[in-house]
């Protein structure tokens, strides 16, 4: 029985800081956020989207789509959690008004997440193969004003259908993984925003890459030319870049050129959006699929990552006719509606979702049907749709 991806859907705030206003108020050249770094722009959340209604909005996109009474399972993956014992995921059913049979509940390793969510849904599925899994990553990535990781921040979620006999992409039984304890990036529970050895991190995610990598291609017999794509967790996007240079070093010309093709696909949203954590290297996926010109059948590696660290390589097969299951004017949508904050303004709504009020009911100035958080009464939280 082949399984995998069903439904993608996507969701991103309604508001981005361009990185050559932030380069030039950070008295930094703007190529090297531009090319050193790799980046347009990056998606700022205040303080009515959390990684609960990005959440929502994400999944709701296909929701009405789908036979929900199949939902066996709804997996939330975020490390910007909104509670330390209730799960976001129940926040996210009562929305979509998912039954209640449903086994729910949120995980975490650093980006890692949502691939650790969506190993557990295909293993759910084969073993339910009438049911379906949701699965969803969403984040907000922080780590402060005037700090080195500034330009890499971003905010948004992917949730996905998982289901036996997919129709966008079958997952390909094995993996390789490998995880070590160590700290390159982290945040304490004293923290609202990530402590990162910005250097380190990135050795680390180049070392991880290449072990896994190696271990996958040994386990099937496979060669970097056998990949219609190679795909990458995009923290920022050069990251993945470097990553896929040496995926294809030793090749030549023609799947050097082919394979920075499909990688330059990949890395389209990401450039407008930022690290979204957990949904980072699913949205290098949908990236790529709206992007990139592929064969139906065609094999697509993906690299997951996550600090701390864990990393898993796998590979996916696409579904002919994939490209009609893809949310491509919705995903334009949300990023021609976005509002071009000025760097004060940024610095402005930044610090204020920081400080989120204590019971004080919010209002969002999103579009009419999209949820947002509301506030807090009696310490619990509120979310709504806008009207
Ligand atoms: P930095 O200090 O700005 O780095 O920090 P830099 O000075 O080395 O510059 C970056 C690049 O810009 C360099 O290129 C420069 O040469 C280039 P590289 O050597 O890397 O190829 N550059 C220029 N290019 C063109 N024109 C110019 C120019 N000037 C310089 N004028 C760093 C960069 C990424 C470390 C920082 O932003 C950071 O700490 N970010 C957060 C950590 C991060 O994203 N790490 C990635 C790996 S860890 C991961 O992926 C997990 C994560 O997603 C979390 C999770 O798992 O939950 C983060």
């Amino acid at each position: 029985m082949q399984i995998g991806i069903d439904k993608i859907g996507f969701f991103t705030p309604n508001k981005y800081v361009d990185m050559t206003d932030l380069a030039l108020a950070r008295g930094v050249d703007p190529n090297k956020f531009l090319i050193g770094i790799g980046q347009r722009k990056m998606a700022v959340a205040d303080v009515t989207q959390d990684a609960v209604s990005m959440g929502i909005n994400a999944t709701k996109q296909y929701f009405a789509e789908i036979d929900q009474s199949k939902v066996g399972l709804l997996i939330f993956a975020t490390e910007s959690s909104v509670d330390q014992s209730k799960s976001a995921s129940l926040f996210v059913k009562k929305a979509l008004n998912l039954h209640p049979q449903v086994r729910t509940f949120e995980i975490k390793e650093a980006c890692f997440g949502l691939t650790a969510a969506l190993m557990t849904a295909r293993d759910y599925v084969r073993v339910h193969p009438h049911h379906t899994a949701i699965v969803i990553g969403s984040d907000i990535a922080r780590y402060g004003l005037n700090t080195p990781g500034e330009v890499t921040q971003g905010a948004g979620s992917v949730s996905l259908l998982v289901k036996a006999n997919p129709s966008i992409l079958t997952l390909n039984e094995g993996h390789s993984a490998y995880s070590e304890d160590i700290d390159d990036f982290w945040r304490p529970n004293d923290s609202k925003v990530a402590l990162v050895d910005g250097k380190y991190s990135t050795q680390v995610y180049l070392e991880f890459f290449k072990k896994t990598f190696a271990a996958y291609q040994a386990e099937k017999g496979w060669m970097t030319r056998d990949f219609g794509a190679l795909i990458y967790h995009l923290p920022y996007t050069k990251m993945g870049l470097k990553a896929n240079n040496i995926a294809i070093a030793d090749e030549d010309k023609n799947v050097q050129e082919r394979l920075t093709e499909t990688f330059t696909a990949s890395k389209q949203l990401s450039m407008e959006v930022g690290n979204i954590y957990t949904a980072s290297l699913y949205m290098s996926l949908l990236s790529l699929l709206e992007h990139a010109d592929l064969e139906a059948n065609a094999l697509i590696g993906l690299f997951s990552y996550g600090s701390g660290a864990m990393a898993e390589f796998f590979s996916a097969n696409l579904v002919d006719g994939y490209q009609k299951q893809l949310p491509l004017a919705w995903q334009e949508h949300l990023l021609n509606r976005r509002q071009r904050l000025s760097v004060a303004e940024y610095e402005e709504v930044f610090t204020a979702a920081l400080n989120e009020p204590a019971e004080v009911e919010l209002t969002s100035d999103e579009e009419r049907g999209m949820w947002y958080f509301a506030g807090t009464k009696n310490h619990i939280r509120q979310y709504c749709q806008v009207k």
